[in-house]
């Protein structure tokens, strides 16, 4: 059982009121969180609970200063410590819907998508910001390790850049490419690096003995046949080796793994010019939480890049990253409503809210941990211990264990924080409950994101044939 972090005195106030990083992955909280004058959480400059009467609860909130400042972090330190070219991505698994896109879109960044879902819904935002189908196609990286042929041809018909990830996939592209096609596949190879790191083990893909990607032994076969397919244009190299990790030694050794296969590449003939060394940069979900800040992250895997080309006397590829949780992650948090209350004598007091395991799947999935507010009593002290249970028909839809609060009442808002990546796009309806809202804050003025799903929105795909009701 996780032990408690919160001295039980801590005020909700005076845990908002504790130091700050300008790196928004060093925060719990977003970074314009704060306690009003009536000791209520503040975000974007909304009350929360206000957005909870509004909106309806439970509520995804995502802060856009928090998102933008992370936008702004990434590009300029990669700006500022490699002197070759480089582009952010935003790894869209996290987080995929039409405003999120535009706000990222319009910081710069381009896109990792993984399935014809995000391409399309990424395609329908830049649609939608004017920008042509070349300018979209340039920002659109397509990932994935089992992309289906219509995917695969959704995205040569978008022309963005596919990141090939095994055999099968680049026979069926060398076909599909033969088929009278004006111009060659854009594509890049994805690797696997053989890089340990210490996360969890469902979200480390950089090792052997991963899903992911062409096994190193493999690589000169790969690059030959590639060779061998004019439609075939390979512009560059990828790995992705983890997510929510810590350290910068993995990415470091990445890099130079890279470059050492990109100089191979080169020799056989490649028209090698981008080297993508994934994601995987962690956020602080709680005080035990110690990532370095986005500036430290990119410069240090910026530099390893720029000395392992250095030592081969190779021109600077096009340096690119495709961070997820830590462009989203802080930004986001999700206010729920409290309800029931089930004491245990001398073993532990339960406090359920409206929502759980349908709209934050990872403390099931994962064992993540998360810290919580009550919202509308930041200035109260926590005067008890609970154990925060979500409404679903599983015993195991536990959000938080051991969570200080003040004495929660039926109808208090509660805020989990740091939900803003892998929770909505990790949702389900799982006993039939409509997926919540979700409204993007700035500067006082909230906007709807994402719209609630209704009881109809339930039954839309639902099909009866006539003859079970005649
Ligand atoms: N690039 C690739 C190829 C990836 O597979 C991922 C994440 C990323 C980039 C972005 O990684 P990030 O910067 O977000 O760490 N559902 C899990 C996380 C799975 C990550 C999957 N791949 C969770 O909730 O922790």
């Amino acid at each position: 059982m996780p032990s408690t972090d919160f001295a039980p005195s801590l005020s909700g106030q005076a845990f908002l009121s504790g130091p700050r990083s300008s790196s928004p992955n060093q925060n719990i909280v977003p970074l314009t969180a704060q306690a009003n004058a009536q000791g209520r959480l503040e975000v974007g400059g909304c009350e929360v609970s206000k957005l909870v009467e509004r909106f309806g609860s439970p509520l995804y909130i995502m802060d856009e200063a928090t998102l933008r400042q992370a936008c702004q972090q990434y590009r300029e330190t990669l700006k500022r410590s490699y002197p070759g070219d480089s582009q952010v991505i935003y790894a869209s698994k996290a987080l995929s819907c039409l405003s999120l896109c535009a706000v990222v879109a319009s910081e710069g960044l381009g896109f990792d998508v993984v399935s014809g879902g995000e391409l399309y819904t990424t395609l329908q935002a830049l649609q939608q910001m004017g920008l042509t189908p070349a300018e979209a196609a340039a920002k659109i990286y397509f990932h994935g390790n089992n992309k289906s042929v219509q995917e695969l041809e959704e995205a040569i018909a978008a022309g963005c850049t596919i990141i090939v990830d095994n055999w099968l996939e680049l026979e069926t592209l060398a076909q599909l490419g033969s088929q009278g096609l004006t111009e060659p596949i854009r594509i890049m190879l994805r690797l696997t690096p053989g890089i340990e790191c210490h996360t969890h083990e469902y979200i480390r893909t950089g090792h052997l003995d991963s899903k992911f990607g062409f096994d190193p032994n493999q690589i000169e076969a790969v690059f030959t046949t590639v060779s061998q397919h004019p439609q075939l244009h390979c512009i560059g190299l990828h790995a992705h080796i983890g997510s929510q990790i810590f350290e910068r030694q993995p990415h470091q050794d990445l890099g130079a793994i890279l470059v050492e296969w990109f100089a191979k590449g080169l020799n056989q003939g490649l028209p090698l010019s981008e080297l993508n060394i994934g994601g995987g940069l962690g956020i602080c979900y709680t005080e035990q939480d110690d990532p370095p800040s986005i500036e430290e992250w990119c410069h240090a895997a910026a530099q390893a890049v720029v000395k392992a080309c250095e030592a081969r006397q190779l021109a600077l590829p096009k340096l690119i990253v495709e961070p997820g949780r830590s462009l989203v992650g802080t930004a986001g948090i999700t206010a729920y409503t409290v309800g029931s209350r089930k004491i245990v004598p001398e073993i532990r007091t339960y406090i359920a809210v409206d929502g759980g395991m349908s709209d934050n799947p990872r403390p099931i999935t994962y064992q993540s941990r998360y810290r919580a507010l009550l919202a509308n009593r930041l200035a109260e002290p926590c005067t008890e211990t609970v154990t925060l249970a979500g409404k679903h028909c599983e015993s195991g839809d536990i959000l938080i264990s051991d969570l200080n609060l003040p004495t929660a009442q039926a109808g208090d808002i509660l805020v989990v924080l740091a939900t803003g990546a892998y929770n909505y796009s990790m949702s389900s309806n799982y006993n039939r409950l409509p997926r919540p809202a979700a409204v993007l804050v700035h500067d006082g003025e909230a906007n709807l994101i994402l719209r609630r799903e209704t009881y109809a929105d339930l039954i839309r795909q639902d099909c009866l044939p006539a003859r079970l009701i005649s």
